[in-house]
């Protein structure tokens, strides 16, 4: 009786079994499998006629009311600030500084909401450290350390915050389970039973959830589909900048950016983003472009180092932009500008490692190539943005309007984008020197 409430997951991949194996079928991995007991379901009869189907009209239509997060960058990447009884999983790598933003957060909307701040992660004098770092005058912010979940929602009940944060589910277990906290199955219960609580509630929830760049952890990743807003902190040991980045909203656009950098006194946004990924300077290998991420339009600056190469395959790297992209503008201008690459190692990087995902920067990377190759700098205040075709024809790029704003404000003198509209050519005409163009050649003769 009791194997038809039993359901089988590996702890590596999450896929869910109604057998045991020694091996995981869907990733292989060996002893990763553990059964997790599913509570049994109320029954059919009991829950008959307890709801009907409407239509649309008979909804209410309801504005979402929001709160502010505090920090301006958090709250466009929420889609405009904190859902009531919306659930949010804030991931990240260890130590990129989860705790410190939510920290930083809960102390400023505690100036005029409930809070509760759960550690499980964390002592209650840690925390308190790290709070008089971080510089914070609210004296009402509530700090829960616990790891138990049963305490954790009897406190959540008994306070009833407007926004209650878990610091990290990796750390918290049901005690009814017997797997480990941090495991699928631990951060799978642990969750459903806290989004329940929140939305029967109204409290806005915000899970952190540590994620390793190669997917190690799990668990976090498993929970994708069941919260409302999936954000991710990333950045990097080096670099003090961090960004957040939203993966899916159900509340606003995905792919907006939030830009900070991380302080001895915690972590200070940066509104004018567009000036730490670029260096004004004109040197050989280096072009302008400006990309969209979300609803931002943001400056970045491509790098290329191109060499004689030593080995019987030329190396080809890049950070921050796809190697098959790489590889793919390399084939057009050996193609279509007629330059032999097949001898030089070719290298490419962003402006601080940003990861650009908007294919109208393949321009930029095709000008810094040939700059680089030739020895010789790109025109002096200039900015490059087209998406390059195979038959080396440059493509329409997204929301090209805002991009040519941003060249407008940062100062920029000269644009090279694909064919415009008279419109919006008109509109910038006395602003920016725009050069429209077709094809790679002519981005190349006039570069
Ligand atoms: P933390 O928020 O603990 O990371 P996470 O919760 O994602 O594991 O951040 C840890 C790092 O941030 C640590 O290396 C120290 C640094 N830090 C600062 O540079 N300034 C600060 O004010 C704070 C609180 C942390
Ligand atoms: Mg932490």
């Amino acid at each position: 009786m009791s194997s038809k409430l039993s359901t089988f997951i590996c702890q590596n991949c999450g896929s869910e079994t109604s057998q045991y194996f020694g091996r995981c079928l869907n990733c292989n991995s060996w002893n990763s499998i553990v059964e997790e007991i599913k509570s049994k379901r109320s029954n059919y009869q009991e829950i008959k006629n307890s709801k009907k189907s409407i239509s649309f009209n008979e909804i209410s239509s309801k504005k979402i009311s929001r709160f502010t997060s505090g920090f301006m960058e958090f709250d466009r990447v929420l889609g405009g600030g904190i859902v009531p009884g919306s659930v949010v999983l804030l991931g990240g790598e260890p130590g990129i500084g989860k705790s410190t933003i939510v920290l930083q957060s809960a102390g400023k909307i505690s100036l005029n909401e409930k809070v509760l701040y759960i550690t499980a992660e964390e002592s209650l004098e840690q925390v308190k450290i790290r709070w008089e770092r971080l510089n914070q005058n609210s004296i009402d912010l509530k700090i829960f350390a616990e790891t138990n979940l049963s305490l954790i929602i009897e406190e959540i009940k008994r306070l009833n915050p407007n926004f209650a944060i878990i610091d990290s589910i990796q750390a918290i277990h049901n005690h009814e389970m017997q797997s480990a906290p941090g495991s699928v199955s631990q951060v799978r219960a642990c969750s459903s039973e806290l989004q329940n609580l929140a939305k029967e509630n109204n409290i806005a929830l915000l899970i952190i959830g540590h994620v390793t760049k190669d997917g190690a952890l799990a668990g976090p990743k498993t929970l994708e589909h069941l919260v409302d807003t999936v954000i991710n902190f990333e950045g990097d040991n080096i670099s003090s900048h961090r960004l957040l980045r939203s993966i899916k909203n159900r509340f606003g656009s995905t792919f907006e950016i939030g830009i900070f950098e991380m302080l001895d006194e915690g972590l200070r946004e940066i509104k004018n983003p567009s000036s730490i990924f670029t260096n004004k300077e004109n040197i050989s290998g280096v072009t302008t472009t400006i990309t969209n991420e979300g609803t931002r339009p943001l400056a970045v600056d491509i790098q290329a180092l191109v060499n004689k190469t030593f080995y019987s395959n030329p190396r080809r790297t890049t950070t921050g932009i796809s190697i098959n992209r790489l590889h793919q503008i390399l084939a057009v201008i050996e193609k279509h500008v007629g330059i032999k690459l097949s001898e030089f190692d070719c290298y490419i990087a962003t402006g601080g490692g940003f990861e650009i995902n908007d294919p109208s920067s393949d321009l930029g990377v095709a000008i810094s190539i040939l700059s680089s190759l030739k020895n010789i700098p790109p025109l002096t205040s200039c900015t490059f943005i087209g998406e390059l075709g195979l038959s080396g024809q440059v493509r329409k790029s997204n929301n090209l309007r805002t991009k040519i704003e941003e060249a407008v404000r940062l100062g920029i003198k000269n644009i090279v984008v694909p064919k415009l509209e008279e419109e919006l050519n008109n509109n910038f005409q006395n602003l920016i020197n725009i050069k429209e163009i077709s094809n790679i050649k002519e981005a190349v003769d006039y570069s």
